[in-house]
This record gives C-alpha cells, structure tokens and sequence, in this order.
C-alpha cells in the first residue's frame, strides 16, 4: 500500500517547490483570472512519500475567497492529488473562506474530470484568455495536453459556507 504525508508549507518559497513549479508550469509565475502570481504570494502543501515530493498544491487566501493556484501529482493514482485538494478545502472552511476556486486550461481533461468528481462546478469560461496570458508569459505552450491547442481558461468553484 502506497503511503504519503502532507506537509505544510507557509510561504511555499523553498526550493524543491520552485523546481516543481519550473518543470510544471514553465515559471514560478502563475496567470489566472488575470491575476499574476508570483512564488511569494502563495502557501501550500505538499505530499512527501518517501522523502521525496510526491505532489505540491499551491493557494492564495484573499477577500474570503480560496484559490487553488497550482496542482501537481508527481506520482499518479495514489491519492494525492485527491488528498491535497481536501487539505486545501479543509484550511478554506477554517479560514472561512465562502468558496474555493481553481482555473484551468481548455485541453486539460483530466482536471476538469478530476475536480467535477471532487464537488467543484463548472461555472466560467473564457475564450482566448491563454492567448492573452502568453503574451505576458511566452512559455505557455501552444498546444496542451492530448494534442489540443490550449486557448481557453475555464472556472471551477465550490461554495463552501452560504
Ligand atoms: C489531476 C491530478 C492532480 C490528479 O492527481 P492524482 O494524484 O493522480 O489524483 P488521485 O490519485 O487522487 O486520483 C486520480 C484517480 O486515481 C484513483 N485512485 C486514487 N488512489 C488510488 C489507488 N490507491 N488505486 C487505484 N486508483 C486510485 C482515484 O479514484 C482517481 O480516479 P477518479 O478521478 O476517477 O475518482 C494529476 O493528474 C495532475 O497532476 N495533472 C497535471 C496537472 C493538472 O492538471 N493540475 C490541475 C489543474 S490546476
């Protein structure tokens, strides 16, 4: 049985994070909603089996809202993705956040199904939005996951406290 745990990390600047930030998303600069994150802005988790990362989920707190601005499983089918995404909902609850969102990219269907299944809806889409954010981050490739050109950002949130 595959085991891992989670530890917190408050800020998220440390440098097996900024790695895995580096080999996922191409910087430690991350677009979403028009907003410009930059490693120090952001707090997460990661998962550790084995003292090696197995996973790092990255958020930012702000006006009541929770953002999960970064997901990665370095080893998948385990839980950990599943689990990250609980331990940031969990901490959202306790800070009283009203809801959690996370954005993603049109080709991404793996997390569109990965977060409908965790209890996030649907519920924003913004056509060309990734073109306009590769013009402030040329690294945002152009063709996604599956092959499919990546150009859309879409929205998915949990309400968390009515
Ligand atoms: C989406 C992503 C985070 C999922 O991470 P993961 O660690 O594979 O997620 P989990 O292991 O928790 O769950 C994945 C599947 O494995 C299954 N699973 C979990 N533990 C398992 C186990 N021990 N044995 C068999 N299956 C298992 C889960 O049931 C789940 O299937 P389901 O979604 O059909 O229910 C991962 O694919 C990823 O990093 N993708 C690239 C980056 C990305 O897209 N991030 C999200 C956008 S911000």
């Amino acid at each position: 049985m595959s085991s891992f745990k989670i530890v917190n990390i408050i800020p998220v600047e440390d440098t097996e994070v900024r790695k895995i930030l580096e080999e996922h998303w191409g910087s430690t600069t991350i677009i979403a909603m028009d907003r410009v994150h930059t490693i120090e802005d952001l707090s997460g988790f990661v998962a550790i089996q084995k003292n090696m990362a197995a996973g790092l989920i990255t958020y930012e707190i702000r006006k009541n809202t929770c953002e999960i601005v970064t997901l990665n499983s370095l080893i998948p089918r385990i839980g950990v993705g599943s689990e990250l995404v609980s331990r940031c909902i969990k901490l959202a609850r306790e800070e009283n956040c009203e809801k959690i969102w996370v954005s993603t990219t049109n080709d991404n269907t793996d997390a569109m199904k990965f977060y409908q299944k965790r209890g996030f809806r649907f519920r924003q889409i913004y056509p060309d939005k990734i073109d306009e954010y590769r013009l402030k981050k040329p690294e945002i490739p152009l063709i996604g996951m599956n092959d499919i050109p990546m150009k859309d950002e879409i929205v998915f949130d949990m309400v968390l406290h009515s």
